[in-house]
C-alpha cells in the first residue's frame, strides 16, 4: 500500500508530510542513497520558538531535516494531560513549511505501537529515570526513552536535537543512544525564553492571566540561587530550601528545587564545578520545569 504523502509549500522547495513508517522509510532510503545527512527533531506538536530554534540548528547541521509530531501516551501518567494536550497540526505544518523543513512525520498510535501500549517493549534508563521529575512521574522517562528509541531507529538521523529546558530528558536520551550503541549525535540546545524569562513550553498555555504574570518567578528564583551558589558553593541545602520557600510564597506548589552535577544529575561533591539547578513546580494546572547551569570556580 502506498503511504499517503502530502506536499506543503515553502519558499525554498517543498515539505513532504508522511503519516506512516513505510512513507518515512521511502524518503529516508532515497536520501541515504543520495549520500545526504539527516537531522531529526522529535516533538509533540503545538510548536513554539523553542522548537523552531531546534529546526534552524538542524538545518545548519545536516543536508535534510525531519520533524516528528506525535503525542506519546506512555510518557503521561494517570490523570495527566494526555487527553487534553494541545493539538495545532495545521498551524504547526504551516510554520514548519515556512521554516524550510524537508519532511514532517506524523504517525498515529498504530504506527509506533503496533501491538498496543499495554504490553509493549519498554526502554528503561535505570537510576537517572527515577530522580527529580522521575520521582513525581514514575513512568515518564521510560515512556520518553521508548518512543525516542523507536523514532531514532526509523528516522535514522546522523544528529538529533533536543531542548535543554527538559534537561533530565536530554540526559536520558543521551544514555539511550550511548547504551544502545546508536551511531547518532545528540545535540542539546539552549532554553528559549519569553521576554520576562519564562521558559517557552507548550504547557504555558494552561496558565491563566494571573498565573502567567507570576510564572517568571521560577526563572528569577533559579537565577538568584545560581548567584548564591557561585558565592557559597558549600551551602547547597540552604540554597535548595530557600528556592522551595520562595516558590511556595509566590503561589507555586514546588516538587523540587535541586542542585545537581550537570553531567549526570548526581548529587554534587565538593570537587564538582559544573552544576545545574533544576526546579519543577505547579502553578494552577500547569507543571513548569526549568533549570540553569552554574560554573563554580572555588
Ligand atoms: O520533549 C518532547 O516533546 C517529548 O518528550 C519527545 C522528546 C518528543 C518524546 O515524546
Amino acid at each position: 500500500m502506498k503511504a499517503p504523502v502530502v506536499q506543503g509549500t515553502r519558499s525554498g522547495g517543498s515539505m513532504e508530510t508522511v503519516f506512516d513508517l513505510a512513507g518515512l522509510h521511502r524518503v529516508v532510503t532515497r536520501w541515504k542513497a543520495e549520500g545526504a545527512t539527516i537531522a531529526f527533531v522529535p516533538t509533540m506538536g503545538n510548536l513554539h520558538s523553542g522548537h523552531f530554534s531546534l529546526l534552524e540548528r538542524a538545518r545548519e547541521l545536516a543536508d535534510r531535516t525531519i520533524v516528528s509530531i506525535f503525542v506519546n501516551p506512555i510518557q503521561f501518567g494517570k490523570g495527566e494531560d494526555y487527553e487534553s494536550y494541545p493539538s495545532t497540526l495545521n498551524k504547526d505544518r504551516a510554520g514548519l513549511a515556512d521554516n524550510d523543513l524537508d519532511l514532517l512525520f506524523v504517525p498515529d498510535l498504530s504506527q509506533l505501537y503496533p501491538g498496543g501500549v499495554d504490553t509493549d517493549t519498554r526502554v528503561i534508563v535505570p537510576g537517572l529515570s527515577n530522580i527529580l521529575c522521575g520521582r513525581f512521574r514514575p513512568e515518564h522517562f521510560s515512556g520518553v526513552a521508548t518512543v525516542v528509541a523507536k523514532l531514532l531507529i526509523n528516522t535514522q538521523p546522523d544528529v538529533a536535537l533536543f531542548g535543554e529546558k527538559d534537561y533530565q530528558q536530554l540526559l536520558v536520551i543521551r544514555r539511550v543512544v550511548t547504551d544502545l550503541c546508536m551511531p547518532i549525535e545528540i545535540v542539546g540546545m539552549p532554553v528559549i525564553r519569553e521576554t520576562d524569562g519564562l521558559a517557552m513550553s507548550s504547557r504555558n498555555a494552561y496558565l491563566n492571566m494571573t498565573e502567567r504574570k507570576k510564572a517568571p518567578l521560577i526563572y528569577a528564583t533559579l537565577q538568584a540561587a545560581a548567584q548564591r551558589l557561585r558565592r557559597a558553593p558549600n551551602q547547597i541545602s540552604a540554597i535548595e530550601a530557600e528556592g522551595m520557600k520562595i516558590l511556595e510564597a509566590g503561589g507555586f506548589r514546588p516538587e523540587y528545587f535541586s542542585v545537581r552535577r550537570s553531567e549526570d544529575l548526581a548529587e554534587p561533591s565538593a570537587q564538582d564545578k559544573r552544576l545545574s539547578i533544576l526546579a519543577a513546580a505547579w502553578l494552577g494546572s500547569a507543571r513548569l520545569i526549568d533549570n540553569v547551569k552554574v560554573l563554580v570556580d572555588s
